[in-house]
């Protein structure tokens, strides 16, 4: 259950097949929010799974992801998908997404993830904060005359009924335009819906990367905001890879069950988690008082990589 302000939400990560685990170790209707990114079927370079399976048998395999993870949700849960972009197969993640719709989900918000983005100063005008042009973000480049690159990825938010409630101003912005703030809602909070454009980027390293499609720990924590923190009482990610679920989940004082099969990346997901719960135990008590630890005080997410193929792609 949510933990608010006592002490760590227990973690539980498998070495284990998904669809096995949550077969033998979930009940039906049980978890609150899935946050989870299946591989792509792109060619990547994992430990233990072959990326490249026959589009078809990939697709009956997603079908099986589907039925599990149905299964599993609770009725007024929500289910969020990210799949990223592929530039010489754009249909790709919309075919995989529909496998979903298929399985009886109901996409109720199509998110874009973006992870870069320039913004010239003579498009917004006269903004305070903005002295000049600002390119912001990190992806890898695809080398190709005829594609260019991808910023974004998406994230489905599927839910059983499409009738799911959320809590918009837990990842709300806040008013640009304060004489907006008492327009809107007498006396409440300085703080709007964000909408279906989330930009977070990656943290630069230059440490050799040990997973090659990781997401940042924030977009499993702004997903589960959105959800609502205080109804969420167990979150489940099918393919835990290094633990960035796991971690957000920590911080959100959640509690969290995932699996991975590569036994590395199980490890790597315990190690990093081992981590940030010493900062934030360092932290919180020198700031007694706090409920979530700043991003600027936890480890840095050294684990952060890219999606794009840099493929010769023409
Ligand atoms: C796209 S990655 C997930 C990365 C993760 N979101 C992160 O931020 O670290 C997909 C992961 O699924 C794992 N995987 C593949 N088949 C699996 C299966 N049948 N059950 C559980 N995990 C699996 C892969 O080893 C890989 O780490």
């Amino acid at each position: 259950m949510a933990r608010g302000m006592k002490g760590p939400a227990p973690a539980r990560i498998y070495n284990e097949d998904c669809i096995q685990g949550m077969r033998s170790r979930l009940g039906e209707n049980l978890v609150s929010v899935i946050v989870t990114s299946p591989p792509y079927n792109i060619g990547k370079g994992y430990r233990s799974y072959d990326d490249s399976k026959q589009p078809g048998a990939f697709l009956e395999w997603m079908d099986q992801v589907a039925a599990a993870c149905h299964r599993v949700l609770e009725p007024k849960g929500s289910f969020f998908l990210n799949l990223g972009n592929k530039p010489s197969d754009p249909w790709w993640p919309l075919q995989v997404a529909a496998r979903f719709r298929d399985g009886g989900f109901v996409l109720q918000n199509t998110i874009v993830w973006v992870k870069s983005i320039a913004i010239s100063r003579e498009e917004v005008g006269n903004h305070p904060g903005l002295v000049g042009d600002i390119a912001v973000g990190h992806y890898k480049p695809v080398n190709s005359r005829r594609y260019v690159n991808g910023l974004s990825e998406y994230v489905f938010h599927f839910t059983k009924g499409g009738d799911v409630e959320l809590d918009k101003l837990g990842v709300g912005v806040p008013y640009q335009d304060k004489s907006n703030v008492s327009r809107w809602k007498a006396g409440g909070p300085d703080l709007r819906d964000r909408g279906n454009v989330w930009f977070i980027p990656y943290d630069t390293i230059r440490e050799s990367r040990p997973h090659p499609c990781v997401f940042p720990v924030k977009l499993p924590e702004m997903a589960i905001r959105l959800h609502g923190v205080s109804k969420t009482k167990l979150v489940l990610d099918p393919f835990l890879g290094t633990g960035s679920t796991a971690l957000a989940c920590d911080r959100l004082r959640v509690d969290f069950v995932g699996f991975e099969i590569d036994p590395e990346y199980v490890r790597l997901s315990e190690e990093s988690l081992r981590a940030q719960r010493e900062t934030a135990a360092e932290y919180r008590s020198a700031h007694p008082e706090t409920k979530y630890i700043p991003w600027d005080r936890l480890p840095r997410d050294v684990r952060g990589s890219c999606r794009e193929s840099t493929a010769t792609l023409d």
